[in-house]
């Protein structure tokens, strides 16, 4: 704190100790919903117990807001949802648009003001949200006309407009150092769903290398209109069919300095999801008080407001209307994200451009589809992926990993992929083996494949210096000349986990072309010590354990202490890294380290597909827009505790809306002690994460699903069977992502838009269309409060319907059951489970057909050797569509691609939402059938080939 001071100017500190100070309120306030919301006109809430007797106990498990303030507001509910959808009137003023970020504030601060005495002092009156902490009596904004004007004509360019910007400062003072006179603004129309602003000083400055694919379908008919005031300066996005304000910068300040740039929009509701990675408590954003979510790739567990691993600068919007749009700001720089009333975001980045990217959408899958056809589509993730992991940082030996792998086995419970953590490595060396603890690893890691079990290791970017000449990790990078350097031409020095934490290491760039292929070598080559499948990467924010370099700290200069520190630590930039003036291949470290695993992560997968021949796996712990194109993700150091549970379901459907959708938390939480009850749950919800992987912290007891007993053992099992059956329908979707875009585990209004009563809902989540699952998320809960949306919904394990629609319903759901419903109008394909996917590939498909109000249902299944690069791309899969209309279930083969298919069989049809049932042909050939009370109707024993076309009437 005292070395910052030092490099403020005093107004500068000002601004600073504000930030500072909101911070650290808000770091203590109860985000959740509580009685503040009384405060809210009555029109926005909406019932949530409509039938007698409410209480605050029944109120709260649905997860609603209790308030009972019915003496004052006889007639309005008690226990409420707030409706976000709704503004109410006098939120904005009649006089016009009052942005809150540049209000002047016309009272001292504290004093109590009405608007007569408002006016009296000659200022603007206008209310604003309660405790938000805007001035409500205030000099317009307006009055200031400080901002960039518009100089010259503009230019129309082939695709779009260039407009010059300049900006004069009152007796050449600026605010801040480096603030620019002239602009250049360029908005590119590429498509008639895509556009790009572009806003730079015409200097050289720090672009993120990230490829952005070109859109399609040119742009004759765009969905947006951009428009722009001149002066002062500010631009707008509109939706052209709707006439909606999408974005709107005169909410504030254009700022273009050197090292602050900042922006703030007006958005069209507050129907906003993404920005992070951050520990996000609720899935929608809450523009009741401001908030700050700050981004800087750091290795430090969640801590909610605080930045983590990834930088994922990226949210979606739902219109007033149920439109969707995305919008995606291409900048690796340290920055902040500011909710703000109104609904507003104010954006501060402290280097690089603006860089925007506005995804028109208008469904939720479509501004998912055009933002991953930019920055590029998630891999499929091998068929074992899918698959149950189960790892731990701290098994002592390979006895103890054993002793995990083998309770798991005894207790039935399905198993694909075994991790080693750094405990395997020698000294916490990468590409080693410890000899005395793991010296077996090598033969078991053959045995657990002749199980049908892959493996899946740790490496982390740092090398030891002082290990001698017979470490090639190190003798080869000093040849290759790959590590990340002093501004002096010297590599940097940093103390990670070598040596139990004692061994200098040097930091690998990773942006440059010797060191991805000097990475590339010794994955290679490490695949003849360790067999692997996949690798895991681990702390490359990077982490260093010594803030700065471990000699000397970071010298005082503008790049390792900036004017402006985005909040997301009390300390400084190299916090727990490396400095930020640094030097990379392709810049300082202060632009690119969000980018450290980001640029780790395609020489990594490079490397694992050569080394093993197949398509292999990458987890990384640090992302950034388009990793998904070499990595997945999981959640981090997540806690062992009931909270964690919900924010995992919001963490893996943002991931979702980014693009990466393989992704998933520890579950049973890594960080603490686990416990039976916490872990049952967790292993049951977790049986539903599109990455399912049980990892715990060392030092923990152990949490592995078969060391709690019978019971969680049991309730393990049978979730992660259910899983195992629908293995067919989670591949197909990551097939559907990876050609089309679409999320794979999604928020229930991706497919329910124009219900607003999704909007809120983040304890319940959908994989596709066609299964709603709903967790328990609560410590001794045996009930949950379901929404179910406007379609037909059956309970996967009776069959039963459920008659509620577009309204909760509380489910019983003891210990050991996971709810799961499927949805109408899907046809899921299945797969008998087995005790890993090798062993389950061999057995019979199976399809759940799931009528809609229509009588009709489809789906698709696809498949293929699940291992194979590029099957995808390359013709070696088999696809097939299903179609159910009027009692007749056909389908069409559209590429027969994958032999195999022709040896499997399709065995069992389950039909649900159909009716009495009198007889059944596949084929032309009558055939014998069951039928429920319940109107479930199944054929077994069926022996179609799996590759075959029929067709089965249902009559
Ligand atoms: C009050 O504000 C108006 C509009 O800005 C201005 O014209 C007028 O002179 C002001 N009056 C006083 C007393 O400051
Ligand atoms: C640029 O294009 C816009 C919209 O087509 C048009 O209104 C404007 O006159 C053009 N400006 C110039 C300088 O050609
Ligand atoms: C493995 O580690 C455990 C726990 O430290 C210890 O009790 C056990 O003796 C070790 N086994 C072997 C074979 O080293
Ligand atoms: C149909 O099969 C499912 C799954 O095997 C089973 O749970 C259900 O009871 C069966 N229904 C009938 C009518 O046999």
């Amino acid at each position: 704190m005292a070395m910052r001071q030092t490099v403020f100017t005093g107004t500068l500190l000002v601004v600073i100790l504000v930030a500072t100070s909101l911070n650290s309120v808000l770091g203590q306030a109860d985000f959740g919903y509580g009685c503040r919301e009384a405060d809210l006109p009555n029109e926005i809430r909406r019932d949530c117990h409509p039938e007698p007797n409410a209480s605050e106990g029944a109120c709260r498990e649905r997860g609603c807001v209790w308030c009972d303030k019915t003496e004052t507001w006889p007639g309005f509910p008690a226990c409420f949802f707030r409706d976000a959808i709704y503004e109410p009137p006098g939120l904005t003023c009649d006089t016009g648009y009052h942005p809150a970020l540049d209000r002047v504030d016309c009272t001292t601060g504290d004093e109590p003001i009405d608007e007569m005495s408002c006016r009296y002092r000659n200022c603007t009156w206008c209310p604003s949200l309660p405790n938000a902490n805007i001035p409500w009596c205030f000099q317009s904004a307006a009055l200031d006309n400080t901002g960039y004007q518009v100089v010259g004509q503009p230019v129309n360019t082939t695709n779009g407009i260039v407009i010059n910007l300049s900006k004069t400062f009152n007796n050449g003072r600026r605010f801040w150092e480096g603030e620019a006179s002239s602009l250049i603004f360029e908005a590119e129309f590429q498509s008639d769903y895509r556009l790009r602003v572009k806003i730079t000083d015409g200097s050289p400055r720090f672009e993120v290398p990230l490829e952005i694919q070109p859109a399609s379908g040119g742009n004759a008919n765009p969905l947006y209109e951009f428009q722009f005031t001149p002066s002062p300066f500010s631009f707008r996005v509109v939706r052209r069919s709707t006439g909606t304000v999408l974005f709107n910068s005169a909410a504030g300040k254009l700022s273009f300095a050197d090292q602050f740039l900042s922006m703030t929009w007006n958005l069209p509701s507050e129907n906003v999801y993404g920005i992070g990675e951050n520990e996000q408590r609720k899935f929608k954003h809450d523009f009741s008080e401001r908030m700050e979510w700050p981004m800087w790739a750091a290795d430090q567990p969640p801590y909610h407001t605080t930045a983590l691993y990834g930088t994922q600068p990226h949210y979606t919007v739902i219109e007033r209307d149920g439109n969707v749009h995305a919008v995606a700001i291409v900048n690796s720089n340290s920055q902040e994200w500011h909710i703000i009333p109104g609904p507003m975001i104010k954006y501060i980045t402290i280097g690089g451009i603006f860089d925007m990217y506005f995804f028109l959408g208008p469904t939720p899958d479509d501004s998912v589809a055009q933002y991953t056809e930019a920055v590029g589509r998630s891999q499929m993730p091998p068929y074992w992926g899918l698959g149950f992991q189960l790892c731990k940082y701290g098994y002592d030996n390979l006895t103890e990993m054993q002793a995990a792998v083998d309770r798991t086995e005894a207790a039935g419970i399905p198993h694909d992929v075994q991790y080693g953590d750094i405990d395997i490595m020698h000294m916490e060396l990468d590409f080693t083996v410890s000899e005395d603890r793991f010296g077996g690893l090598p033969a078991y890691v053959q045995e657990l494949k002749a199980k049908g079990i892959k493996f899946v290791t740790i490496l982390d970017p740092f090398i030891s210096i002082i290990e001698g000449p017979d470490y090639r990790p190190f003798t080869l990078g000093e040849q290759m000349d790959v590590w990340v350097k002093k501004a002096d031409g010297t590599p940097v020095t940093g103390r990670v986990w070598p040596r139990d934490q004692t061994a200098p290491v040097f930091f690998p760039d990773y942006s440059k072309p010797s060191c991805q292929e000097w990475w590339r070598i010794l994955i290679v080559e490490f695949q003849q010590l360790l067999a692997f499948d996949g690798l895991w990467i681990d702390m490359n924010e990077p982490a260093n354990f010594d803030s700065g370099d471990s000699n000397e700290g970071c010298a005082a200069n503008r790049w390792n202490y900036p004017p402006f520190k985005p909040g997301f630590s009390t300390q400084n930039l190299a916090e727990k890294t490396i400095c930020p003036d640094h030097v990379d291949n392709v810049s300082i470290h202060y632009n690119t380290h969000s980018l450290y695993g980001w640029f780790e992560s395609k020489p990594t997968l490079v490397g694992v597909r050569e080394a093993t021949g197949k398509r292999g796996l990458v987890l990384s712990r640090s992302t950034f827009l388009g990793s998904g194109k070499w990595t997945t993700h999981w959640l981090g150091d997540n806690w062992s505790r009931w909270s964690n549970l919900h924010y995992s379901i919001i963490g893996v459907m943002q991931f979702n809306l980014w693009g990466i959708p393989y992704v998933g938390p520890d579950i049973c939480g890594f960080i603490g002690y686990s416990n039976a009850d916490l872990c049952q749950r967790w292993m049951e919800l977790g049986a539903f994460y599109p990455f399912s992987r049980n990892h715990n912290g060392k030092g923990n007891i152990d949490q592995d699903p078969a060391v709690w007993g019978p019971a969680v053992a049991a309730s393990s099992k049978t979730a992660l069977e259910v899983r195992y059956t629908l293995l067919p329908y989670l591949y197909t979707l990551f097939y559907k992502h990876a050609t089309g875009g679409s999320a794979v585990f999604r928020p229930l209004w991706y497919n329910y838009v124009s219900d607003s009563m999704t909007y809120p809902v983040d304890e319940q989540f959908m994989w596709g269309s066609g299964i709603l699952i709903s967790p328990v998320l609560r410590e001794g809960a045996t009930s949950v409060v379901t929404y179910f949306p406007d379609n037909r919904h059956f309970d996967y394990y009776t069959g039963n319907e459920i008659t509620t629609r577009m309204g909760t319903l509380t489910l019983a759901a003891p210990k050991e059951v996971i709810n799961v419903h499927l949805a109408g109008g899907n046809i899921i394909p299945t797969q008998e489970h087995a005790r890993n996917t090798e062993a389950a590939r061999n057995n019979p498909f199976g399809l759940t057909v799931v009528l809609n109000d229509a009588g009709s249902a489809s789906g698709s299944l696809f498949y293929d050797d699940g291992e194979g690069i590029d099957t995808h791309l390359n013709g070696q899969y088999f696809y097939v569509e299903y179609s159910m209309m009027s009692g007749s279930l056909t389908s069409t083969v559209v590429m027969d691609g994958y032999p195999d298919m022709a040896t499997k069989t399709l065995g069992t049809i389950r039909l649900l939402g159909f009716g009495p049932v009198t007889s059944v042909t596949v084929n032309g050939v009558t055939t014998s059938f069951t039928q429920k009370p319940n109107g479930e109707v199944n054929l077994t024993g069926l022996t179609l080939a799996a590759n075959s076309e029929f067709t089965i009437v249902f009559s």
